[in-house]
């Protein structure tokens, strides 16, 4: 009991830290973590999480691959540049932020292991590249039963149960390498990574790539989770169609000069602000829905924050939209402030490695 508690202090006092994170050099070998470890998978990137000295450390794969065909000469090369790849089928798959240099080249996309938040059913591969893009981040547990905590989506709003199919499998791989595995929500991995002045309570949304995930928490207790398939790539895809631009164009324009506290100068910068509202109003709006049709929301007496994550909260004045539409839409509980997450991009991977701290044996 008194090592629990000394755990939990541990995770409480990890939360406060500040995250220095990095991304994945090519070449570079997976580590061997000391420790419990956060794990972000994400549809965009993955995201492994350590607690270490006064800081945390993430380290950064993009959640991406490229074929190209089978040749010895090619395989020479490949090595010897250290590019990550494996065989199969008389193609190579390269991995991670390799293959967005040869989707550059060739100018096209890279291919994705996950669409939506959940494992893509268009790829057969998928998960023997999962598998392996997880590969470059970890290696097999130094310790036997080494908690390792995941990020898991929540059920999408008129579900497929698909989540389920996806944790099983990621699970089945991380147990195989010897950790302990255990999800985490990804709304619930915000509030442990950003509520603890407020006792874990308040409502934590990770808005990404392929999903925003809600998460109302009472004390560090789910009470309600949920998610909408719709996120960053959502508005890249639309805004894309709209303009008649490739979505990769917009992608970059909208991370690189998006601000959404000034208005629009053409006609790419309107369609975003356009397709920003739109979700923003999908997404407050399931919010009301699921709050009133719940049978289960706390009696709280005071008002409790949103805290916002994930990489489609960081245009400039993004708060400020957030603000306005939340201001129209009818919630049955009280907020006392909107806030963005202090390393929006890394909140999910330190939210789950606070998390696995707490659980360690
Ligand atoms: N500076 C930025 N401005 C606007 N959007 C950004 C910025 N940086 C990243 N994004 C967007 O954030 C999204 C990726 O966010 P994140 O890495 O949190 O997603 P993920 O965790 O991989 O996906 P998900 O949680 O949906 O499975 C992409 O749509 C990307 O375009
Ligand atoms: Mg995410």
């Amino acid at each position: 009991m008194a090592d629990e508690l000394e755990n939990i202090e541990t995770a409480i006092e990890a939360s406060q830290k500040a995250v220095v994170s990095r991304e994945k050099e090519i070449g570079e070998d997976a580590e061997q973590p000391r420790g419990p470890v956060g794990l972000d998978i994400g549809t965009s990137h993955i995201i492994m999480a350590q607690n270490k000295g006064r800081q945390i450390h993430t380290v950064k794969q993009l959640n991406a691959f490229f074929t190209i065909p089978y040749s010895q000469f090619t395989k020479k090369i490949l090595k010897e540049n250290e590019v990550r790849f494996f065989e199969k089928n008389d193609q190579f798959y390269i991995l991670g932020y390799s293959a967005q240099n040869f989707a550059n080249m060739f100018n096209t996309n890279t291919r994705r292991t996950m669409e939506r938040g959940l494992l893509s059913a268009k790829e057969d591969e998928g998960i023997t590249v999962l598998q392996a893009l997880i590969n470059t981040l970890i290696t097999k547990a130094k310790r036997n039963g080494e908690v390792l905590c995941f990020s898991m989506p929540g059920e999408p709003l008129g579900g497929t149960k698909s989540v389920v199919y996806h944790e099983s499998i990621i699970k089945m791989y991380l147990s195989g390498l010897g950790y302990r595995p255990i999800s985490i929500n990804e709304g619930l991995a915000t509030v442990m990574s950003e509520l603890a002045g407020d006792n874990f309570t308040g409502i934590g949304v990770s808005m990404g790539g392929g999903m925003c995930n809600v998460c109302l928490s009472y004390l560090s207790v789910p009470v309600i989770t949920y998610s909408i398939q719709k996120g960053g790539d959502f508005i890249d895809s639309m805004v894309g169609t709209s303009v008649g631009e490739p979505a990769t164009k917009i992608k970059t324009i909208k991370e690189e000069a998006l601000d959404l506290s000034v208005a629009p100068r053409n006609r790419i910068e309107t369609a975003l602000h356009i397709y920003y509202d739109d979700l923003l109003q999908n997404l407050l709006q399931s919010l009301s829905e699921v709050l009133h049709s719940s049978e289960k929301i706390p009696k709280i007496s005071q008002p409790i924050p949103i805290v916002l994550s994930g990489g489609t909260v960081m245009p400039a004045g993004f708060k400020q939209r957030f603000e306005r539409t939340l201001a129209n839409v009818d919630l049955p509980i009280d907020i006392s402030a909107v806030r963005i997450a202090s390393d929006p991009l890394n909140t999910t991977a330190k939210g789950a490695m606070v998390m696995a701290l707490s659980e360690e044996i």
